[in-house]
Formats: C-alpha cells, sequence, structure tokens
C-alpha cells in the first residue's frame, strides 16, 4: 500500500505518474517536523537495514553515513564524498518495521542514516515543499516493486546497446574511430558501438561536428556501419555563446535559456568557454532543444550520451569577477608570511567553502581564500543561485530545482525521439539523473578512477541503482580517471559482461585503455566474448525486469530474506532470475570466497571457449577464477541459454542455444526484434528445456 503526504507546495518532479492515494493523519513511522524546513526522523533498530538512494556513495546498505542528494559534477569518488551525480530519494527500512519512503524534492536532501547518531536515521531539506510517498509491504523486495509501479517503466534501450562499446576522451579524426573499429575488427574481439566525445564537434558546439574532420558525415556514419558499428555521439548541457551559430541565436531569439533574475541570459564557462544553459525545465525549450538531435539522427546517429547535466558549470563571470576582488586585496596587502590562523586554513582547500572564504577577507591577505575561491569556482552553490527556470510561466531559481536538470534534458531528447521516430528504440544515457528519468534513458556512473575499489563500489551501485527505476546502467569499465593497468581491466570487463550497458571509456591524458593496447589479447576477446554468449540471456532477464516493473540486479537479500548470512552480503548480486554473480575485485587475487545461500551450480567460461560447471553445497567457499575467466553462479533447479560468440550483436546466433546449469529445469527466453516497441507480442516468448 502507498500513501501520499502532501507538504506546502511542493514542485511537480514528475517522477511518479500513476495516482497515490493520500495518507490519512501523518505517516506511521517515524516523526516530522515542518518549522524549519522538513526533517524526518526515525529510530532504527540495531539491525535494521536501509537500502536505496540509488547512485551513491559506500555499501549496499546505507547505514553509517550521511549522503546528500544534490547533483554534483565530482571527478573524485572517494569515501568521504556525500554527493554524486544523481539526486535518487528512495529508501527502504527493513528490520522490526519495513517500510519504503520517496521523498520527492528536487532541491538539496540530507539523508542522514546514522551519521550524527547511529540509530538515527533523519531526511531533511530546507523548505517544507515536498510530497512524501509511504510504502508498506512484505518485504523490501516488495515494496521496491510497489514503487517502481508509480515511478513508470524503465527506458529499453536497443538491443545492438547491450554489446560492448569503446570510448575515450580524445578520438579526433575518422583516422582515430577507423583504428578503434580496426583495432576490434582486426582482432576478432567484439563490439558494437563507438563513442565519440566532445572532440568530434566544431568548437565543443552542441549538434555540430568538426568541419576538417568530418566534412562527410553520414557517409562516415555509414562507413562504420558497414563495420557493423554505431558511433555515439556526447551531447553536453550548455550551448556555445557564438554568433552565427544557429543553435545559440535561436535560444537567445526565444528566450529558451536560463536567465539571470535580471532576465539577461546567464553565462557558465565549460568546455567550449562561455555557454548558456537550455531551459529544460520549461515545455517549450525543451522541445527545441530535443527537436535538434534530430540533425544528428538524421545523418544516421541511433545514440547519445548526456553529458555535464548537473549541470556543470566551471565558473562564471560573476564568480570571476568576485575572485578579481580577492585577488586585488591579496596583492595590495600581501603578508604571506604572516601564518595561517586555524579558522582560514580549515576552510581553505574544499572546493564548497567559497562563501566562508570570502568572510576571511578581512583576516589579514592569506593566501588561503585566494585558494579556496579559486577551488571553489567550479560548480559553485552561489552560481547555482543566479539563474531561474521559467516553467508555467512561473520563475524559479534554479537551485530550488537542481537535481532535475540531467532529468529533463534527457526528458527532451526523450520526448523527440517519440517525434523522430515513434516505432524506433533510440540509445540513451545520461550522467546526471533524478527519479523520473529512468524512463527516458539510463545512466552511466560517471568519472570513477582505475581503482581496485572502485569495481566493488560500481558494483554494490547497481541493485540500488535498480530499485530507483535505473535499469540500463554500467560504469566506465577500466576505471576513466587514472593509469589502468592489464588485470584491473580485465576483472572489471568480467563485472561489466553482466551490467546492461557495457563500456570502456578512459580520460583524456591516461594510458590507452582499448582491449587491443595490451598483450595476450586472446583473453580480451574471449572476455568480451562470454558477454556476446550470454546476451540471449542478459537481454532476456532485463526486458523482463523492465516489462515487469522489476529487478535485474537484487541483493541477496531480496531473493533469501530468511538468511542472515545472505542478507549481509555485500559482494555478490543476484542478476535476473537464474544467476548470481560474484567479481573478482582485489589484485593478483587468483580466486575469492563466496557465501552460497543455496546450492548453486558454478560455473567459469574458460579461455579455450569451454565451460566448467561444478555443484557447491550452501554456505562459504573459495573458489578459483584465473584472469582470464569468467565466473558466474546458476540457482538451483534453474538454466540458462548460452549462444556461440559474435563480433557484433546482429549476428548472434539465437536459434542454437545450448543450456546451462541443472538439466530438467525450463527457461522462458524473451527475445524480440531489438528495434522495435512490440513488447507485449506473446511470440516475444519460448519455453527452452534443458
Ligand atoms: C565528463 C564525463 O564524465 C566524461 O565521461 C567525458 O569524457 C568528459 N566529460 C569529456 O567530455
Amino acid at each position: 500500500m502507498i500513501q501520499k503526504y502532501v507538504y506546502g507546495k511542493p514542485f511537480s518532479t514528475e517522477a511518479v505518474v500513476t495516482e497515490v492515494a493520500a495518507g490519512e493523519g501523518t505517516p506511521a513511522y517515524g516523526r516530522i517536523e515542518t518549522e524549519q524546513g522538513f526533517c524526518f526522523t526515525y529510530i532504527m533498530e540495531e539491525t535494521d537495514i536501509v537500502y536505496g538512494l540509488g547512485e551513491a556513495n559506500r555499501g549496499l546498505n546505507k547505514r553509517g553515513y550521511c549522503y546528500i542528494s544534490d547533483c554534483t559534477d565530482d571527478p573524485n569518488h572517494t569515501e568521504d564524498k556525500r554527493s554524486l551525480y544523481g539526486a535518487h530519494n528512495f529508501i527502504v527500512v527493513s528490520g522490526k518495521e519495513t517500510f519504503g519512503l520517496f521523498f520527492d524534492y528536487p532541491s538539496a536532501m540530507t539523508f542522514d542514516i546514522g551519521y550524527t547518531r547511529m540509530d538515527t536515521l533523519q531526511v531533511s531539506c530546507a523548505e517544507s515543499d515536498l510530497n512524501l510517498f509511504v510504502i508498506d509491504g512484505g518485504s523490501p523486495y516488495d515494496i521496491v516493486k510497489q514503487f517502481r509501479k508509480i515511478i513508470g517503466r524503465s527506458y529499453i534501450p536497443p538491443k545492438f546497446a547491450f554489446g560492448f562499446g569503446q570510448s575515450r576522451w580524445g578520438y579526433k579524426t575518422k583516422e582515430d574511430f577507423r583504428k578503434v573499429a580496426d583495432g576490434y575488427r582486426e582482432n576478432n574481439i567484439p563490439l558494437d558501438m563507438v563513442y565519440m566525445d566532445i572532440d568530434y564537434m566544431q568548437d565543443f558546439k552542441d549538434f555540430t561536428l568538426n568541419e576538417k574532420n568530418f566534412p562527410d558525415f553520414p557517409e562516415f556514419v555509414q562507413e562504420m556501419k558497414d563495420k557493423n558499428l554505431r558511433l555515439i555521439p556526447i551531447i553536453d548541457a550548455g550551448v556555445k555563446i557564438e554568433d552565427g551559430y544557429d543553435v545559440y541565436e535561436e535560444g537567445v531569439k526565444n528566450r529558451y535559456f536560463c536567465q539571470r533574475e535580471d532576465g539577461s541570459d546567464f553565462v557558465a564557462a565549460v568546455w567550449p568557454g562561455d555557454t548558456h544553459f537550455p531551459d529544460v525545465l520549461n515545455d517549450e525549450a525543451r522541445a527545441w532543444f530535443g527537436d535538434k538531435y534530430r540533425i544528428l539522427t538524421d545523418q544516421g546517429i541511433e545514440g547519445f550520451w548526456n553529458d555535464m547535466n548537473e549541470p556543470a558549470i566551471f565558473y562564471s563571470p560573476e564568480g570571476i569577477e568576485e575572485l578579481k576582488g580577492l585577488l586585488k586585496h591579496f596583492l595590495e596587502n600581501d603578508d604571506h608570511n604572516s601564518g595561517v590562523n586555524a579558522g582560514t586554513l580549515a576552510v581553505a582547500p574544499t572546493s564548497d567553502t567559497n562563501d566562508s572564504a570570502e568572510q576571511d577577507i578581512d583576516s589579514g591577505a592569506s593566501i588561503w581564500p585566494l585558494m579556496g575561491k579559486i577551488g571553489g569556482l567550479a560548480n559553485s552553490k552561489e552560481d547555482y543561485r543566479r539563474f531561474y527556470h521559467i516553467v508555467n510561466g512561473e520563475k524559479i531559481r534554479h537551485d530550488k530545482v537542481h537535481n532535475l536538470f540531467g532529468y529533463y534534458m534527457t526528458r527532451a531528447a526523450g520526448e523527440a525521439f517519440e517525434r523522430i521516430d515513434p516505432e524506433k528504440r533510440f540509445l540513451m544515457f545520461s550522467r546526471s539523473s533524478y527519479i523520473g528519468m529512468h524512463r527516458y534513458g539510463g545512466i552511466w556512473m560517471g568519472d570513477n578512477k582505475s581503482w581496485w575499489s572502485h569495481i566493488l563500489l560500481n558494483l554494490k551501485m547497481l541493485p540500488s541503482l535498480n530499485m530507483c527505476g535505473f535499469l540500463y546502467t554500467g560504469a566506465d569499465l577500466g576505471g576513466f580517471g587514472a593509469d589502468t593497468t592489464r588485470d584491473l581491466l580485465l576483472r572489471w570487463l568480467a563485472l561489466g559482461v553482466f551490467t546492461p550497458l557495457m563500456r570502456d571509456h578512459a580520460a583524456a591524458g591516461t594510458r590507452d585503455q582499448e582491449c587491443y593496447q595490451f598483450e595476450d589479447l586472446d583473453d580480451f576477446r574471449h572476455v568480451v566474448g562470454v558477454r556476446y554468449r550470454l546476451i540471449p540471456y542478459l537481454y532476456s532477464e532485463y526486458m523482463k525486469a523492465a516489462l515487469n516493473d522489476d529487478l535485474y540486479f537484487k541483493p541477496l537479500a531480496f531473493v533469501y530474506p530468511e538468511d542472515s548470512m545472505a542478507v549481509q552480503v555485500e559482494d555478490q548480486m543476484m542478476l535476473g532470475n537464474e544467476i548470481m554473480i560474484a567479481p573478482v575485485y582485489t589484485q593478483n587475487a587468483r580466486g575469492r570466497y563466496v557465501y552460497l545461500p543455496e546450492e548453486m551450480k558454478f560455473v567459469k567460461f574458460l579461455p579455450d571457449g569451454s565451460i566448467s560447471e561444478e555443484v557447491l553445497g550452501k554456505g562459504h567457499h573459495y573458489v578459483e577464477i584465473a584472469l582470464n575467466e569468467v565466473p558466474m553462479f546458476i540457482r538451483s533447479g534453474k538454466c540458462v541459454p548460452v549462444a556461440e560468440a559474435a563480433e557484433y550483436v546482429d549476428a548472434l546466433d539465437t536459434e542454437h542455444l545450448t543450456m546451462l546449469g541443472y538439466a530438467g529445469s525450463e527457461y522462458t527466453l524473451y527475445e524480440d526484434d531489438g528495434v522495435g516497441k512490440e513488447y507485449e507480442k506473446e511470440e516475444n516468448y519460448r519455453t527452452l528445456k534443458y
């Protein structure tokens, strides 16, 4: 049962798409205060578990830290971070009392989950204007499914998007892309997509192509398609300010950009230099921006990734002016030997303390306030208060709806795709998101690093994201920032084999990271090949999860709630209805410990193409997994279909599937054309017997 409680005047985020009955009185759980902002307080039992928060730091059980839903462009996902790119305000408390809560509030919201006091869950925000959905159910899994029903069906990508993709920030010319295509094709490592990062554009202008490098883009798109590869360009949130650039000029003329309080168009510097942000919260502006994707779909493009849509701001002219003021003060009163008082030191080097840094201006001409200001120029809270959206004629300051920008930018694209070709699926995923965006696209997990700890962080996020509707997701395999290593990439790929989005992506300036850059390519051909062997099953489970508002990745606790050991496992996940995954995420490890809540078949895809199977009983096991092997576990009494590897999705032979797992069992395979939207047809399902 779901009940809706309305506080103040909530902004309509359109996260929830079905009617929900109004709750009577006050919610059955916790205490709510609305005098100073909004605050929900609940005292937790010692063993209560808290699930949810989608794209967030730390564990699957969110207890023990403080998280802030405040979409942030931060490429350093260290353990201390409270905000990442998404704002997914759904949690489930599981324990003596079990209930779900969705706080539909589009500005910053704090989830103190046993941080200030270990027994206290406190959810708070600055203004008491929100919808609170309270969900009762028999189990956390049941609650999640009810929640998923009210937020609408998750985005369904085209089937090619289940193939492997190669990306790198820095591919510029046709030659760069051909090198990637050939690197994969000549070495017979499967590949379906090559991603185009910002350098394909002319001067980083959205919906343009570099004139020198891509004078005949449609031919180039076709050249790649002839190799069975799709190009997937990036689109950024900021529109470059440049006379003669039609997107800029139309936006200015029609007042489609976010404005300052005085009505002038707000300026934010991002990759192209000064830009304006399309006011995607405004229906007309959103339709206009969305229609721009047609410029590229008309040239044969079938998928995109939306970036920098928190929206990220490197600096604003206002921020620069303030910096100049501080600099002037520093230069006129230079006293760098005067020492640093504790107060200034405390605020100096962090990025979000520029307000405090300014207050310290009179405490001497220390360099620290200046450093703080420079560090705080990017993504400053001050800037988010400097611009406005026009929503149904009403002017709304950006910070009040900050967490919706990425959602509405992606919605712009999703709605436009419906106009461009309503019969066809397009690939779309975004960096920033809010619940509701899951209907229009997936997300990738942003700028992780080539660190072993990030394999685990990414793994733990998967079920949490699914709970919030984001099924099409994955991380930058190999790691985005920092230099990868061959073993790290192989182990990460062995997790990526199972994530719907499987993409290798790396930052400019880092070591080459394409699979063919490393020695013993056979291992990469094999590991990526396993993904293709499993696509019939993975796609089928994805589609069932999407069509039934269900989870593709589940915590073990959702399947074995009575097993107190399983309930605590955070580094193994259930996938679909048949398998459990347990990737290796430790350097130099030759295997790992696993806990089996029931008897399972331990399956390994071996580098010679064969598959080993071993029945393991319920309990703890150490399993050996070499660097070039892909492990998975099949649940007792179940089976999964496996295809022969293929070099691209369209080449998969799904008629001749072999079964793995327990003989005598059956599997219902979902299969459709992978392009259109006739999901409900009966012939999409067929029973496979083992
Ligand atoms: C930030 C994104 O997170 C990253 O994936 C991309 O490569 C860079 N922007 C450059 O576009």
